[in-house]
């Protein structure tokens, strides 16, 4: 069986396989990667527990797989290109002999200010480089990076680096956002403050920004390089060891940090990179997320630098200095294979395909959707103006916690369907069950969406609360894990994502729980008590639309509005803005104090007419004033 499935047929062979004897046609996938001592057993689990453990004994290290393993063939090819921010400013490039030599320094200047296998290094920076360096850095010697994306406050990273108790930070001075300049490493110092387990800060010079240093605990990244060696040997790690932590919201409490470890992580990563995009040697691919998120993760550094793929980082924003600033730079970079989201496809759309003309989009082969569905419109829209026609759009539907692609078009392998994510990976078994957990058999329906079967990228645990990660996911439907997600299966078979069925909102394809929204919101002295939900949004999918009961009802004006969006940033980040707030007196709860959300989303929705039975809530005229003032 092949690593890369190229027909129809062996798509179909593989997943057969993968159903038969999981454990045989993941060791023969596993065979591909370069372990340092193999398996002893493939696959141990149960979801009770849950506890899941994939190529107990091996060892490897995944930089090894992702840099050194490449050398021989293709160390002078280019591993990485860099576009900055600035159209303007010149652009970088490392070959894979390179980047073994940058990641080599970082790990040492790691060791040297004490990072130690095992240890949690929290990264806040903007998309340079250095960034990419930092993770695999962490890779290389055994620690483990908690990414925190650059859009989080200081209160939210300060949350993170307590939560796994991370003695390191890797920072920079600063970083543009479009036309603006912004300080990074003043906003770790914040955090820091209530972070006693920090003990060292290393700092890259990015915009030459006046920085504090605290003398003892912050070092410049330029400085530590100029007095360490330029190779680090791999450190040998477990397949079980943790690779990473990162944090993601769910419907409860605050955001959790999901823990992929080494192996079935590199082995999945890489295998559906390969798979889902049918990646062809030297090609450039291009993956616009950015790093903090779990996309960046796998499929702007792991998946691709495991296929020994030219892979892309953009530090700029899609609309800095115009719209048409994906599309130059796919035609400058000649972008085989381009991978971004909805969000950014229906922004771009709306600017005009003025934007897209002037471009060489010749380059393109394949193209990509991720992080939150695609409108048929939108497919439409990328289909024939970006790819124009030529190239197959993969909608790809998968989370932080799946670590990699789970159900997908194969490009150019398994059949498109607009707006549908399509069939599973090799190694996936959905399953769509009803509220009582029964599965529901046959083609043309719809249900709640959860796996059967491990496949080597599940998440292992939430980082300190192991109990959490069974409650969330594998305590819903016994045996199964539960995505979180309602899902369609169609006639034939395909899948189409409907979107969350818990109390997590998807806007511009980040991830919120909204009851870590209405807690940030409570945090404003003003207010009494918040209720939060996602409603429609034309651009960024969902919107946030807020409750809000203020203290003294006579202070609801706009200023009072700009101060609750004000918390909210303080709270979790810019990312976080709501969309609307309306004031209200009440909201509506049952008699034991629930809130109807089904209520709220359907007034945020503009949907008064369906508002179903309201004779349970405690004050049901709480809901014409509602109504009344909806927004
Ligand atoms: O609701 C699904 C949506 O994004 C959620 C996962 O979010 P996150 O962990 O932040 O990961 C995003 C990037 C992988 C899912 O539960 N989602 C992700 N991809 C799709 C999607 N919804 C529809 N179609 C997709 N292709």
């Amino acid at each position: 069986m092949k690593f890369q499935l190229s027909t129809i047929e062996a798509y179909n062979e593989a997943y057969a396989l993968s159903l038969e004897n999981p454990s045989l046609f993941w060791s023969t996938i596993a065979e591909h990667y370069v372990w340092q001592k193999k398996w002893d057993t493939v696959l141990e689990w149960n979801f009770d527990e849950p506890r899941v453990e994939w190529f107990k004994g091996a060892k490897l290290n995944i930089t090894e797989n992702c840099i050194d393993r490449h050398i021989a063939e293709r160390g002078d090819q280019t591993a990485l290109i860099w576009e900055p921010n600035d159209p303007q400013a010149a652009y970088k490039k490392f070959t894979y002999r390179q980047l073994l030599r940058e990641v080599s320094i970082m790990a040492n200047v790691l060791k040297s200010i004490g990072v130690q296998k095992g240890d949690r290094v929290c990264i806040y920076m903007p998309m340079i480089p250095e960034l990419a360096f930092a993770v695999l850095a962490c890779a290389r010697i055994g620690a483990i990076h908690s990414v925190v994306f650059a859009g989080f406050s200081a209160s939210s990273i300060a949350d993170r680096i307590n939560d796994s108790s991370c003695a390191f930070v890797i920072t920079t001075d600063g970083m543009y956002r479009g036309a603006k300049q912004m300080p990074v490493k003043s906003v770790v110092d914040e955090a820091v403050v209530h972070c006693p387990s920090v003990q060292k800060i290393a700092v890259i010079n990015h915009l030459n920004w006046p920085t504090d240093m605290q003398s003892g605990r912050d070092i410049w990244y330029h400085e530590a390089a100029s007095h360490v060696a330029d190779s680090c040997p791999a450190e040998p790690m477990d397949a079980e060891d943790p690779l990473f932590i990162l944090y993601t919201s769910g419907s409860t409490g605050k955001p959790k940090g999901v823990v992929h470890t080494c192996g079935g992580y590199m082995v999945y990563a890489g295998y559906s990179f390969a798979n889902v995009f049918q990646y062809r040697d030297k090609e450039v691919f291009w993956c616009t997320a950015d790093i903090g998120w779990v996309t960046g993760h796998s499929y702007i550094l792991y998946g691709p630098l495991l296929n020994g793929a030219t892979t892309m980082m953009f530090e700029g924003i899609p609309t800095y200095p115009d719209a048409g600033r994906f599309w130059q730079v796919i035609d400058k970079h000649h972008v085989n294979v381009f991978y971004t989201a909805p969000t950014a496809i229906r922004s771009l759309m709306a600017s005009g395909i003025d934007h897209v003309l002037p471009y060489n989009l010749h380059s393109l082969r394949v193209l990509g959707s991720v992080g939150e569905p695609i409108n048929e419109e939108a497919w439409q829209w990328y289909h024939t103006h970006i790819g124009k026609e030529r190239c197959p759009v993969v909608d790809t539907w998968w989370q932080t916690e799946t670590g990699g692609i789970m159900i997908s078009a194969l490009a150019g392998i398994t059949p498109l369907k607009p707006a549908h994510a399509g069939l599973p990976l090799p190694g996936i078994q959905p399953i769509l069950v009803d509220a009582e957990g029964k599965e529901i058999v046959g083609n043309d329906v719809e249900g709640y969406l959860c796996i059967r079967h491990p496949w080597p990228s599940i998440l292992r645990t939430t980082y300190g609360d192991h109990e959490r990660c069974r409650i969330n996911y594998f305590a819903t439907y016994k045996q199964l894990y539960f995505t979180g997600d309602g899902a369609r299966r169609d006639a034939d078979g395909h899948y189409r994502i409907i979107g969350r069925v818990d109390d997590v909102i998807n806007v511009s394809g980040h991830r919120f729980g909204t009851a870590e929204i209405e807690n940030a919101i409570n945090q404003n002295k003003a207010v009494i008590e918040s209720a939060v939900v996602g409603y429609p949004h034309d651009i960024k999918g969902q919107g946030i639309y807020a409750y809000v009961i203020l203290a003294d009802h006579r202070e609801a004006s706009d200023a009072m509005r700009d101060a609750i969006i004000e918390t909210l940033v303080e709270q979790i980040g810019r990312i976080a803005k709501p969309d609307k707030i309306q004031f209200v007196s009440g909201l509506p709860k049952t008699r034991s104090g629930k809130i109807m959300r089904r209520i709220l989303r359907k007034v945020a929705e503009g949907e008064f007419q369906s508002l179903g039975d309201t004779t349970t809530l405690l004050d049901p005229l709480i809901v014409e004033e509602i109504k009344a003032g909806a927004l």
